[in-house]
């Protein structure tokens, strides 16, 4: 069912989405103002890492999404989706350098070359700051598409490291629902572009070799 909203409708699309995303912060918010978590450091923790997750695979899913569907406009909730998984991975390592290591960054490093879970969860970070930095309109022009296009691939990379730190972290306690859940979904969300890549080759006419 074809669907394209007009610059209005969009809009307000983008505002319930904007005002979407922001829930589970200010739940959290709430949590913490109204003292009612038992393991506060814990709990902000495991949500914050989780909500980092979960707009990761949504911000994957657009473009499937859009393609499935036809709902070209989809595109344009991909860069806020993008930016909230930056968000919410920046309230994480936030938790994590405030609490457990009281902004000492010294010491915060030696924890994450120790313990690999981290290590791991630190370098998909490190992955989302250029995707964070370079999401504005003035930073695609001054790369050119190519070049952009090609540094925002880094998500591929950044999805599965995501789900590495979530495995890891889960195997100490034996529980991996969870990690294999959206271990699957991320799969799911970049096996279809291999194959979506794989198709198109295959239908694109061969390039004929030169002859002798
Ligand atoms: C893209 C980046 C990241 C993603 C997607 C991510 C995701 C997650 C997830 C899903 C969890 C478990 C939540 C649960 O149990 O329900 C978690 C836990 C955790 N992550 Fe991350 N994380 C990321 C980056 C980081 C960074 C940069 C650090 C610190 C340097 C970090 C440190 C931790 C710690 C300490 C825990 C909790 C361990 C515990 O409670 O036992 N993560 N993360």
């Amino acid at each position: 069912m074809a669907f394209t909203p007009t610059p209005r409708q969009l809009t307000v699309i983008k505002s319930i989405a904007f005002v979407l995303a922001l829930l589970p912060f200010f739940a959290l918010a709430y949590l913490v103002a109204a003292d009612r978590l038992v393991e506060p450091l814990q709990y902000i923790t495991r949500n914050t890492g989780s909500w980092t997750l979960y707009f990761l695979c949504i911000t994957l899913a657009v473009t499937p999404l859009r393609r499935i569907s036809s709902w070209n406009w989809l595109l344009k909730l991909r860069r806020m989706m993008g930016l909230y998984a930056f968000f919410y991975a920046l309230l994480h390592f936030t938790t994590f350098l405030w609490f457990d290591h009281f902004f000492d960054v010294q010491e915060m490093l030696k924890d994450v070359a120790k313990r690999p879970f981290i290590t791991v969860g630190f370098t998909a970070f490190v992955l989302l700051v250029p995707l964070a930095v370079t999401s504005t309109n003035a930073m695609v022009r001054r790369l050119g598409g190519k070049r952009w296009q090609a540094l925002h691939k880094l998500v591929y990379v950044i999805a599965p490291l995501g789900i590495l730190h979530f495995w890891w972290m889960r195997a100490g306690k034996h529980d991996f629902n969870k990690p294999i859940l959206f271990g699957l979904i991320v799969l799911a969300l970049l096996g279809i572009r291999v194959w979506w890549a794989r198709s198109k080759a295959a239908a694109s006419p061969a390039v004929a070799a030169p002859r002798r």
